[in-house]
């Protein structure tokens, strides 16, 4: 995603965030895996100290263990909301499935998903960015 959107990555836990951080970036993607349901709370706290954006463009994004029909329970839902409240325009939402070993027993086994994201799941990835730039 960032190759083809020619990207800046930052991580959560460290970026610096003051008034300006925002400023310069006309799109901004959030993402990571998914935690109880959620993204990561590193995210959350990260858009919690975020200034207002004026005009931004935001997309979503994750990976996740298990594959959940937004309808029946969307793991983006609680970062949509707070972007939408803090006035982004969230333009586009991307997850793929995760090498997740979560449960124990999944590590005796070796996980779920192992090798995810794969070369398929980062095409995808890599296309699904390029639609954002049209
Ligand atoms: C503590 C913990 C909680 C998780 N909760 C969920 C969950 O609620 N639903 C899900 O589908 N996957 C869950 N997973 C699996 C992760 O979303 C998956 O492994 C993801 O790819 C991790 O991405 P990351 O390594 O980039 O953080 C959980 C994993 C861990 C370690």
């Amino acid at each position: 995603m960032a190759k083809a959107l020619n990207a800046e990555l930052l991580q959560a836990e460290q970026a610096k965030v003051d008034a300006n951080v925002l400023s310069g970036y006309d799109l901004v993607g959030f993402g990571s895996g998914i935690y109880y349901g959620k993204h990561h709370e590193s995210l959350f706290y990260f858009v919690d100290r975020l200034p207002a954006p004026e005009n931004k463009r935001a997309f979503i994004f994750s990976t996740s263990g298990i594959g959940m029909p937004p309808f029946i329970y969307d793991f983006h839902k609680p970062l949509k909301k707070k972007l939408l409240e803090k006035g982004f325009d969230v333009i586009g939402e991307f997850s793929c499935r995760g090498w997740d070993t979560f449960i124990r027993v999944l590590n005796i086994v070796g996980g779920i998903n192992k090798g995810r994201p794969n070369k398929k799941d980062l095409r995808r990835a890599e296309d699904f960015a390029r639609g954002l730039k049209i």
